[in-house]
């Protein structure tokens, strides 16, 4: 048994899509959010620029006494090396490997989409993730580079027209190559995610990588007899890099309850 909160890290509000769901898996648990609200989207940026982003993020998140880390960012859980995250004093799960692996097991065709930032998508993390899991996969990927800014804007209105002609823009190839599975690479993207369902039709299954995130966090926390004492009344505390507005209001509508009280600024040291 271990009481230590879980940290959770993104460049901004995605995270909290893993965050919404460990909190339901595990609502005794305690848990330290971190969102890079000052230096989002990650996605667009260089991989040296990614890798220091996300090793500050990490150390701020271990200053924090966490006992478990959910990278629940794609853009560094594409670009972070495995002998770095092996390394470090406490678990890490990445959400690239867990929502690959739904993906997988999921996809009854094995032609699988990935939506995902530009970095995630120029990695090629996900077919290296799906690769040895589905030798008859077939996999079509597609970077949404606008689809962070309009979401940290909170542009998630189902029928938002902005939000719907990006939608149609970017996921025209990927009805296409006509996927069954379409993996939403990218943890902000579950906040838009009737407007995807929409354009993609019914017959086509979403994978919320921040979601399997969660799911694969708790199975290792489980493993490791790392799970708190408590079922009920964990703690969630937010800390943000700059304004904690729109993280404030939009977090508040996506999580279901009020965060005004738990949201503390905090800026990296470069
Ligand atoms: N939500 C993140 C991801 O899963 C980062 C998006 C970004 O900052 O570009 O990739």
């Amino acid at each position: 048994m271990d009481n230590r909160p879980i940290g959770v890290f993104d460049s901004g509000l995605g995270g909290l899509t893993g965050v919404r769901e460990l909190a339901k898996l595990l609502p005794g648990e305690d848990i330290v959010y971190f969102g890079d609200t000052a230096r989002t989207p990650y996605g667009s940026r260089s991989r040296d620029t990614i890798l220091r982003y996300g090793k500050q993020d990490i150390e701020f998140l271990l200053s924090k006494g966490v006992k478990a880390i959910l990278c629940a960012c794609n853009t560094v859980s594409s670009t972070l090396p495995e002998t770095y995250t092996d390394a470090l004093p406490v678990p890490f799960v990445g959400v690239v490997r867990a929502a690959a692996a739904a993906a997988a097991a999921r996809s009854a065709s094995g032609r699988i989409g990935i939506i995902a930032t530009a970095a995630t998508v120029r990695s090629g993390s996900y077919e290296a993730a799906i690769r040895p899991l589905r030798a008859d996969a077939r996999l079509t990927a597609q970077a949404c580079p606008l689809f962070v800014p309009v979401i940290e804007n909170g542009y998630l209105d189902r029928r938002n027209p902005i939000t719907v002609t990006l939608a149609r823009e970017y996921l025209a190839p990927i009805r296409a190559a006509g996927v069954d599975t379409l993996i939403l690479g990218c943890t902000h993207y579950p906040l838009i995610a009737g407007t995807i369902a929409d354009e993609m039709g019914p017959g086509v299954t979403l994978v919320d990588s921040g979601a399997e995130g969660a799911l694969a966090l708790r199975r290792l926390l489980e493993e490791r007899d790392l799970l708190c004492g408590r079922v009920q009344g964990g703690n969630l505390s937010f800390y943000v890099s700059d304004s904690g507005e729109n993280f404030a209001e939009i977090g508040a509508l996506f999580l279901g309850r009020d965060l005004s009280g738990g949201i503390h600024p905090y800026t990296l040291l470069e």
